[in-house]
């Protein structure tokens, strides 16, 4: 549309003013912000631009495989890092949603450092996807004791950083960074792919984050979308995840006894995360997803479904 060339346009000229020759780390995630506003970038600084994706363990099943692959499929050139350790032991012994959020940004900040060094080169600016209702949920105007959750990619970075802040999209919502994408022809399987946090699954683990709990909560995610997909409900849906409860109840598989844990599942519909309601899913596909997950994700025997709105409730559970 007219307004999404306006602000393409805009945001070129103002993004090549800005930098001034200077180089430019992209952190990309694989999600419509990052993934439109590398292109973006891409498009306006061309090799001026070098995209980051860091593996921190905190992905869902096959999403690593995937990003890399869509990045090629766009053009845009990236340097993937595995930091699934370092995370994974920051995060140990973390139960505080906020601690998880702090350690997160701290060991994203500790590998994007850790990676420049390795490519011997100096970057000026740090681009973020950052939106409106991050930067009014983070930073509100009631000061800090307002703050909802500090989005872990908002806020300003430590002053060791020698990095400065490129954030082309704060003050734009979800659908205009979609729009901006289409124009920008970024692939539709990217534009309509729901939004995921930055510190990813560690937010839909309750209590401590450690690598077996992230698998069983990989497997019960990806049955969770995939019988979405299947059911033709992933584009009306705005988001859909599952969380792994620290909550253990007694089921019964086959003759034994079992006590395992238990997976909420949600999924609202939603124009821009402010407000969302939660999605009417038809039943019979919910018991399909419950069977599922509890037949094959071994570690659960119990789903339950969240008929939570935000407000009062938030989407995720953390
Ligand atoms: P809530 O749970 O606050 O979520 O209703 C609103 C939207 O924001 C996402 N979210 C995050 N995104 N870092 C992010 O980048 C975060 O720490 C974070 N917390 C929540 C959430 O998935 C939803 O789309």
């Amino acid at each position: 549309t007219w307004t999404m060339r306006a602000f393409i346009a805009r945001a070129t000229a103002q993004i090549q003013e800005q930098i001034g020759g200077e180089r430019v780390l992209c952190a990309v995630s694989g999600g419509i912000d990052s993934m439109v506003l590398a292109t973006l970038l891409h498009q306006a600084i061309g090799d001026a631009l070098v995209s980051v994706f860091v593996d921190n363990g905190l992905l869902r099943k096959n999403e690593v495989a995937e990003v890399i692959e869509t990045c090629k499929q766009i053009g845009i050139p990236l340097v993937a890092v595995d930091a699934v350790k370092p995370f994974l032991d920051g995060l140990a012994g973390v139960i505080d949603p906020e601690q998880k959020r702090k350690v997160i940004g701290a060991q994203f900040i500790e590998t994007f450092k850790g990676s420049v060094a390795e490519m011997a080169h100096n970057f000026r600016f740090l681009a973020q996807g950052t939106l409106y209702p991050d930067v009014i949920e983070s930073v509100s105007v009631k000061g800090p004791s307002a703050t909802i959750k500090t989005h872990h990619n908002v806020g300003g970075l430590p002053s060791d950083m020698p990095f400065e802040l490129l954030e082309p999209f704060r003050e734009l919502f979800k659908d205009e960074v979609r729009a901006v994408g289409a124009e920008l022809n970024v692939p539709s399987h990217v534009l309509g792919r729901h939004p995921f946090p930055g510190p990813g699954l560690a937010v839909r683990i309750l209590g401590e984050v450690t690598y077996e709990r992230l698998e069983v909560l990989r497997a019960a995610d990806a049955i969770f979308i995939s019988e979405i997909k299947a059911a033709g409900l992933y584009d009306e849906i705005w988001q859909a995840l599952a969380v792994l409860l620290p909550v253990k109840s007694v089921g019964v598989m086959g003759d034994a006894r079992t006590y395992e844990n238990a997976v909420a599942l949600r999924a609202v519909t939603s124009s821009d995360a402010m407000t969302a309601d939660w999605a009417r899913i038809p039943p019979d596909v919910l018991a399909r997803i419950s069977n599922r997950i509890i037949n094959e994700v071994q570690g659960i025997n119990r789903v339950v479904y969240d008929i939570s709105s935000k407000p009062p409730s938030t989407i995720e559970w953390e």
